[in-house]
């Protein structure tokens, strides 16, 4: 008999790069899982149409009809346990989740979140890192915690940040590095190296005391 599939559910709200590298990475085989839906909170994220262009199950949830943020992520965590996903990924999606829904899916949602974390948790990440003369940026995977962007991390990538950067350019060449890195960390959950015990990340069966991190000598 086969192993069952390892499923996943990836969440959006804008272009889906993210998403795309993820869905490249499952048709390879570089990712051992299958993307069972995509969902967004907004009707014309074009990742929506990447994903049914890809054959894969796009829908809506929309949060503008909702009153409150509890009525939205109830209706959310709904679809979502409906599907039985082993893992679902934020990528680029751009609400706050409340409590009841992180913690429903502790341990099987992680988020890409364009910082070396704990710094600049939040917005405008490429504006501060340059405004507070870093000489190193990049990005990270984390699990979800209900504090915003302040999960157990998992791993990064690291890019110098050179006195020429603007936020465009150090977006484009964050970006690049999240499309190699978010692939490789879903990778090594699908295969059951990553976990999380009791807010600790686990690699290999070994605690995690640093993230590790891919560096700019793999930046293209
Ligand atoms: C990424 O830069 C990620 O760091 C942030 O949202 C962005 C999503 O981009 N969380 P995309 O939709 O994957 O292109």
């Amino acid at each position: 008999m086969s192993a069952p599939t390892f499923r996943i559910a990836v969440l959006i709200s804008g272009s889906g790069s993210n998403l795309q590298a993820i869905m490249d990475a499952t048709r390879t085989g570089e990712i051992a899982g299958e993307i069972v839906l995509v969902l967004s909170n907004r009707p014309g994220a074009a990742g929506l149409t990447r994903a049914r262009q890809a054959g894969i199950p796009a829908e809506v949830i929309d949060h503008q009809p909702f009153d409150t943020r509890a009525a939205y992520d109830q209706a959310l965590g709904q679809r979502l346990a409906a599907l039985e996903p082993d893992l679902i990924v934020l990528a680029g999606f751009m609400r706050i989740l409340t409590d009841p829904l992180v913690r429903t899916f502790s341990g099987q949602m992680i988020n890409i979140h364009p910082s070396l974390l704990p710094a600049y948790r939040g917005l405008h990440t490429h504006e501060r890192a340059i405004a507070a003369g870093e000489t190193q940026h990049g990005c990270s995977v984390h699990y979800v915690i209900p504090e915003l962007d302040a999960g157990p991390v998992i791993a990064q990538a690291a890019i110098p940040l050179t006195p020429n950067d603007t936020p465009a350019t150090l977006q484009a060449r964050v970006q690049a590095m999240e499309h190699q890195l978010y692939p490789q960390v879903v990778s090594w959950i699908a295969d059951g190296r990553v976990a999380l015990h009791n807010d600790q990340v686990w690699l290999d069966g070994q605690p995690l005391t640093h993230p590790p991190r891919i560096t700019a000598e793999t930046e293209h």
